[in-house]
């Protein structure tokens, strides 16, 4: 499994591309609106922030022709970066996922909640499906939901990737990555989560102790002078 990063902070973003292997950058209307930034530049940071890596931006048109109109003026503003349009799992984000595959721009449908509306939108041509595991898991099905789409994926031969979104804890994503999802894609704040665990922090504090103890201090260890 790999890694995207869900946010709309270009500063975050770079922050998190600096220090971590992820893949680019996903955002949604919810995240832009909390961040509360002027729209176009920060869109125009963000693809500057992630580069030739992917940027996933959703449309908020709520008919497939504008949606498609969208995805194309979106393509063209942001190239150079892998731009991916997200459309909402419902009739017409399916058949403006058709349309826009057809124009040769990339596709995730997000907001999916169940095994068959990724089926659907596998067979529509997206490149990701988005399941929200933890808005799921509220009922019990997040978990449960990402390993039946996996299963369906393979079962049907489909190449279309899972993209898990939404996580309340590390746990989730350990068991995302267990079913074979092909990415997660996480707020910045996680991903110092994802590598922290407190006996690495009291082996760490071990090390330097035993180094104090017999050097002194951290100069780098240099053997050609
Ligand atoms: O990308 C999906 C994400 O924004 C939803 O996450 O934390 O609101 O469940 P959350």
């Amino acid at each position: 499994m790999r890694f995207l990063i869900d946010t709309f902070s270009p500063e975050a973003a770079k922050h998190i591309l600096d220090y971590y292997p992820a893949d680019g950058v996903t955002t949604n209307p919810a995240i832009i609106c909390r961040e509360k930034k002027q729209l176009k530049p920060t869109l125009m940071e963000l693809r500057e922030a992630v580069g030739d890596k992917m940027l996933h931006v959703q449309t908020m048109q709520t008919e497939a022709d504008a949606m498609l109109d969208e995805a194309l003026s979106l393509r063209d503003a942001l190239s150079g970066c892998r731009f991916f349009v997200k459309l909402p799992c419902n009739s017409e984000g399916i058949k403006a996922c058709r349309a826009i595959k057809s124009k040769g721009v990339g596709v995730t449908v997000t907001a999916v909640f169940s095994p068959m509306q990724a089926l659907v939108a596998a067979r529509a041509g997206a490149d990701f499906v988005a399941p929200y595991v933890n808005k799921l898991e509220d009922v019990g099905e997040g978990l449960r939901c990402v390993k039946e789409i996996k299963e369906l994926f393979d079962i049907h031969a489909l190449p279309t990737q899972i993209l898990s979104a939404s996580f309340r804890n590390v746990r989730q994503v350990t068991e995302v990555a267990l079913f074979g999802s092909h990415y997660a894609t996480l707020p910045p704040a996680f991903f110092d989560k994802l590598v922290y665990h407190p006996m690495t922090e009291n082996a760490v504090k071990g090390f330097e102790d035993d180094w104090q103890e017999l050097y002194g201090d951290k100069k780098p260890i240099d053997l050609i002078k």
